[in-house]
C-alpha cells in the first residue's frame, strides 16, 4: 500500500514524496513583458520539497494572455526570468514543470495582440468575465472563431514554447487541458460547435490537445510531458453533454502515448480555488476514470490531509496536488508527514502585488 510520502516514478522522474505543488496563478511577473523575477525563484525555491513542482499557468504567445501580470514563455526576456527560477528550483533539491497555457476566449481584447477580440473554437461568449490589462473588471467579450489554418499555428505556437521551456532548464511541461481554457474549450461541445476537422465528433475534438500533446513529446519524450484535465468542470462555463465518453476517450489516447502523468481536477473544487469549501454531490473523478488510464495519475481539487493520504492509499491516485495550502506552507510535505499545524491562507494577497503572502509564510 503506498503512502502520500513515498517515492514514485513519474515518467523520467523520480520523485522524492507525491505531495506535488499544483499550479497557481500569482500575476506577479515583471511588467512590461510579463518577465519571470528573482522574486518569483525564492518563491519556487521555497516550495521545493514538493514532489513536484508545476509553474503556475504560462501563456505560449500574446494572443494566449487572458490576465494581467500572468508570466509568458515566447519571449527571450521571459526564458531567461525562467532560467533564474529553475536554477533556484534545482539548487534547492527540486524538480519543476512549466504548465503551457492558452487561454483562448477566457481573455480580454486589452490582452490581445492589436486589442483584437480574443479567439476560440467557436464564437460563443463564457459567462462571467476577467481583469483586463489595466487591471479593471471586465465582461467576456463574445470571441472569434479561429480558421482552421490558424489552428496550425497555435500548435506551432505550443511547439515553440515547449523548446523554449527546455531551453529555459525545465524538467518537463504540463499541457494545460483543463478549466475552460483553449484545449478545454475544443474538448466539450458547450464551447465547441465547429463544422471543420475540430469540431463535432469525440474523436474531431480532442485533435487539437492530442496534436499539441504531441508537439510536447516530440520536443520533451513522452516521460517528461504531462496533460491536466478537468472533466465535469464548470468553472468558466464549461459543459459537455458527454463527460464520459469524451474523457474516457481522451485517457486512451493519453494512456496511448505513455506520457508523464495525468493531472485530473475533482469538479468538487470548480472554482479552480476562488472559493473555499467543495461542492458535496459532484462525480469523483480520479474514481471514475482510474480504470481508463494505465499511467501514473496526480488527483487534485480541495484536498485536506486525510483525503490526500486516503486516496493514494486506496489506489485511486498515484499523487495529490495541493494549490492554496502550498501557498501559505512552503514546506508543505514535511508539515503533512509530521501532522504539523498548517497556516492559514491569506487570500487578498493570492493575485498580484509583492513578497506580502508570497515569499512571507514561514517554514516550521
Ligand atoms: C486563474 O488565473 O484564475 C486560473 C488560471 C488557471 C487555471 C484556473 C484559474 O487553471
Amino acid at each position: 500500500m503506498p503512502t502520500l510520502f513515498e517515492s514514485l516514478r513519474v515518467g523520467d522522474l523520480t520523485l522524492p514524496n507525491r505531495v506535488i505543488m499544483a499550479p497557481l496563478t500569482r500575476m506577479r511577473s515583471k511588467q512590461p513583458g510579463n518577465i519571470p523575477t528573482e522574486l518569483n525563484a525564492t518563491y519556487y525555491a521555497q516550495r521545493a520539497s514538493a514532489g513536484l513542482i508545476i509553474s503556475e499557468a504560462t501563456q505560449i504567445s500574446q494572443q494566449g494572455q487572458g490576465y494581467p501580470a500572468t508570466p509568458g514563455i515566447y519571449s527571450p526576456d521571459q526564458v531567461e526570468g525562467w532560467k533564474a527560477v529553475t536554477n533556484a528550483v534545482h539548487n534547492a533539491g527540486g524538480r519543476i514543470f512549466l504548465q503551457l497555457w492558452h487561454v483562448g476566449r477566457i481573455s480580454h481584447s486589452s490582452h490581445q495582440p492589436n486589442g483584437q477580440l480574443p479567439v476560440a473554437p467557436s464564437a460563443i461568449k463564457a459567462a462571467g468575465g476577467t481583469f483586463s490589462a489595466t487591471w479593471k473588471q471586465v465582461a467576456f467579450e463574445t470571441p472569434r472563431a479561429l480558421e482552421t489554418t490558424e489552428v496550425a499555428d497555435i500548435v506551432r505556437d505550443y511547439a515553440q514554447a515547449a523548446r523554449n521551456a527546455k531551453d529555459a532548464g525545465f524538467d518537463g511541461v504540463e499541457v494545460h487541458g483543463a478549466n475552460g481554457y483553449l484545449l478545454d474549450q475544443f474538448l466539450q461541445d458547450g464551447s465547441n460547435q465547429r463544422s471543420d476537422h475540430y469540431g463535432g465528433s469525440i474523436e474531431n475534438r480532442a485533435r487539437l490537445l492530442l496534436e499539441v500533446v504531441d508537439v510536447a513529446i516530440a520536443v520533451w519524450g513522452a516521460g517528461r510531458v504531462g496533460v491536466r484535465l478537468s472533466p465535469y468542470g464548470t468553472f468558466n462555463d464549461m459543459r459537455d453533454s458527454d463527460p464520459v465518453n469524451l474523457f474516457t476517450y481522451v485517457l486512451k489516447e493519453l494512456g496511448a502515448r505513455k506520457i508523464a502523468y495525468v493531472h485530473l481536477i475533482e469538479p468538487r473544487s470548480s472554482s479552480a480555488g476562488s472559493q473555499d469549501g467543495n461542492i458535496q454531490d459532484a462525480p469523483d473523478t480520479a474514481q471514475l476514470f482510474r480504470q481508463s488510464y494505465p499511467g501514473v495519475l496526480i488527483s487534485a481539487g480541495g484536498y485536506q490531509r486525510s483525503d490526500a493520504m486516503k486516496v493514494v492509499e486506496e489506489g485511486c491516485a498515484d499523487a495529490v496536488a495541493f494549490g492554496r495550502l502550498f501557498i501559505s506552507n512552503p514546506d508543505l510535505p514535511k508539515r503533512l508527514e509530521k501532522n504539523a499545524e498548517l497556516t492559514k491562507y491569506d487570500r487578498g494577497t493570492f493575485y498580484g502585488g509583492a513578497e506580502k503572502g508570497y515569499t512571507d509564510y514561514p517554514c516550521l
